[in-house]
């Protein structure tokens, strides 16, 4: 059991990995003595580094072990900057009582540019008329030309990316079909399939924006492309082992497939310079892209920016809304109060003994919420500021308590 005292008047985050410059500088109007680091840490050298630091960032090369962890009492959050957390063991954050935050949709937007520049290159056969200008060949023909407007775009999958490619899609003059597995929402004209097959065979346009999850994998394949209609293109900018890739090829060297738009491959090169080998190299009118999506700079500029948000507000507020790990909470501030952050096991009666405690104390309560989520509970209760040692002491000592800490209101 950790108690950390935020009232300490110099805090420290450590970034690694090159994160956004703006990250630190939110956290040092937070107040925050900010260390960066331009590379990411090995097991020992982090568990080193991170002693005494209150919050941390990194991005994918960093990985966050339960020893590292074990190691580092004083952490209280984590930020990913990016979008995945597979480099943090989320179940060993959690038992450490360690908040992890990450930028599920800082580069939506950046994805949607990409597969709207795609569709209308594929439809203006631009990747054949870009080679063949730079073999010196001249060829002005409209024929197998398009424009975007008009024409039917399929979306598979309409969370976060689908649903805003619906909307700009749909501002260029698409009419969008989408089909999803849950059930959601349609956006401005966009019209729900109620199946998949309906969806292909319904649109000229089809483009892949479902999750990770693993039931997802090969689930696009042959059966798939001939329900397409004849000369339809193709997009996957969502995870490189949902499509079958020589299925694909083979559709697209038959001409079944008139373009293909691919940024994910179900292996990619680890790093800069090593090769990287597709069965879908060599085929004409067909875009390949080294996973870049959600690769812009104001990408990165809004990742550093909202992660480094989550992690300020965590530690003024207890805020743990759009956490990875945490019960997701967010307690408006009552001024003249103190906060008690309390991250418990999620057993039966938990916020009864904290009550009690307080009550035992004659501590008024003056708000107070519980979430819990899996085998955490966390409550944020607002106490008047004259409280003894003794309550804190008490919480402390509960046997469900992961982490207590207390923050005087602004
Ligand atoms: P999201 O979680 O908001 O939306 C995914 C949607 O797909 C959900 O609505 C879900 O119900 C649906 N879905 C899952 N499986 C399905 C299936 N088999 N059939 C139909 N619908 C299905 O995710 P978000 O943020 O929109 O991202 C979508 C994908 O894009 C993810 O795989 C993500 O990893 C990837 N991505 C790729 C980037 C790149 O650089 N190329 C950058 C950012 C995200």
């Amino acid at each position: 059991m950790l108690t950390l005292d935020t009232t300490r008047p110099l805090m420290r985050a450590l970034l690694l990995e090159n994160i956004h410059p703006d990250a630190s500088a939110r956290l040092a109007k937070a107040g925050y003595e900010v260390e960066t680091l331009s590379r990411a840490l090995g097991e020992d050298e982090l568990a080193g580094a991170v002693r005494g630091v209150s919050l941390l960032g990194i991005r994918s090369q960093t990985h966050l072990t339960e020893r590292v962890l074990a190691a580092v009492p004083r952490l209280a959050a984590v930020g990913a900057f990016c979008i995945g957390v597979n480099q943090i063991d989320l179940a060993a954050a959690s038992r450490h009582g360690v908040a992890v935050f990450n930028a599920p949709f800082s580069n939506t937007r950046s994805v949607v540019e990409l597969a709207i520049a795609e569709i209308i290159a594929m439809a203006r056969r631009l990747p054949e008329k870009n080679t063949r200008m730079h073999a010196g060949e001249w060829d002005k023909s409209a024929a197998g030309s398009h424009e975007v407007r008009g024409r039917r775009l399929g979306i598979v999958g309409y969370g976060n990316i689908g649903t805003q490619l619906s909307v700009i899609a749909e501002s260029l003059g698409m009419s969008v079909y989408f089909y999803d597995i849950a059930d959601k929402l349609a956006i401005g004209n966009a019209r729900r399939c109620s199946t998949l097959t309906e969806l292909l065979e319904s649109v000229e346009t089809v483009t892949l924006h479902v999750d990770g999850r693993d039931g997802n994998r090969g689930f696009f394949g042959e059966a798939e492309f001939a329900a397409m209609r004849p000369r339809s293109l193709f997009l996957n900018l969502s995870r490189g082992f949902v499509v079958d890739h020589a299925a694909l090829r083979r559709n697209i060297e038959s001409g079944h497939i008139a373009g293909a738009a691919i940024d994910v491959f179900p292996e990619e090169p680890k790093a800069r310079g090593e090769e990287f080998r597709s069965e879908l190299r060599g085929l004409p009118n067909v875009i390949l892209t080294p996973h870049i999506g959600g690769s812009t700079e104001e990408a990165q500029q809004d990742i550093g920016e909202f992660v480094a948000g989550k992690l300020a507000d965590y530690m003024a507020s207890g805020a743990t809304s759009l956490s990875v790990n945490l019960p997701g909470i967010t307690l408006p501030a009552v001024p003249g109060t103190h906060r008690l952050v309390h991250l418990h096991r999620n057993v039966p009666g938990v916020l009864a003994s904290i009550n009690r405690v307080l009550a035992e104390h004659g501590v008024n309560v003056e708000g107070q919420l519980l979430r819990t989520r899996d085998d955490l509970g966390y409550v944020l209760t607002d106490i008047g500021t004259e409280y003894s040692d003794e309550v804190l002491a008490e919480l402390r000592a509960m046997d469900v308590t992961i982490r207590l800490r207390t923050i005087p209101s602004a």
